[in-house]
């Protein structure tokens, strides 16, 4: 018999035990890229917790929601222009597989989570158990910023590689992400998917992609919240 799915109850709960422990591997002095999503601000929560004890840090938000967050929680916030190189940058994810590739972009923020992964010495995911699957694209489709202007002929052309692309929408709009492009969820079968890099290269190729959810080079250190406990996968915390 299959385990039980986690209840939302659980999920919250793994994530706040893995963001306590992610936020452990922050140290004082540190310049820190914020992630975007549940688990990224439940980070934000623990380091404001510290930074009102006396921890140094600032960071450098994915979103504009997150710095929203950060600056209503008293975070320090800086930008890469006066750090182009970070210590660490703390995420989420909506997929991770066993080899620790990555789907990224669920919150339309992959663009700028991309850029501060690249920017920072170590990627730290904070994760529920519910992540954690045998193969990307087993949940949802990638997210692919792509410019509006170049959309329809994006999605021609991803059909051409046995993906299907689409918009994503809400209340019947195109959803606009912080640097004013649009996202499609692409979907590919199994075999495709089996070669993140490959997908990731092959799209990105294409003009008018910007940048694809698939995190395969990051070598990230997953975080993952589990029924009474949390684990580490990847180099340690
Ligand atoms: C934002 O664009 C995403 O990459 C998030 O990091 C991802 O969707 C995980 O979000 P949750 O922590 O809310 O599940």
């Amino acid at each position: 018999m299959n385990a039980p799915s986690p209840t939302p109850d659980h999920t919250n709960a793994e994530r706040l035990a893995a963001a306590n422990l992610a936020a452990g591997a922050v140290k004082d002095g540190m310049v820190i890229g914020f992630g975007t999503g549940r688990a990224a601000e439940a980070v934000l929560t623990v380091l404001a917790r510290r930074v009102y004890e006396g921890l140094k840090v600032s960071g450098v938000p994915t979103s504009i929601a997150t710095e929203a967050h950060a600056r209503a929680l008293g975070l320090p916030l800086t930008d890469l222009g006066a750090h182009p190189s970070l210590d660490l940058t703390i995420d989420g994810a909506d997929e991770v597989d066993p080899a620790r590739n990555l789907i990224k972009g669920g919150g339309a923020a992959l663009f700028r989570e991309k850029v501060l992964a690249a920017a920072s010495d170590r990627l730290i995911i904070v994760a529920d158990s519910t992540k954690l699957v045998t193969r990307l694209g087993s949940t949802r489709g990638i997210p692919v910023e792509v410019l509006p202007f170049a959309t329809g002929a994006c999605i021609r052309q991803i059909a051409e590689m046995g993906g299907e692309a689409i918009v994503r929408t809400k209340n019947e709009s195109p959803v606009v992400t912080d640097n004013g492009n649009w996202v499609l969820d692409v979907t590919f079968d199994a075999e495709a998917m089996a070669n993140p890099r490959a997908l990731d290269t092959a799209m990105r190729a294409v003009p008018g992609v910007i940048i694809t959810g698939l995190f395969w080079s990051f070598d990230a250190t997953v975080v993952v919240g589990i029924q009474g406990g949390t684990e580490v996968l990847g180099p340690r915390l």
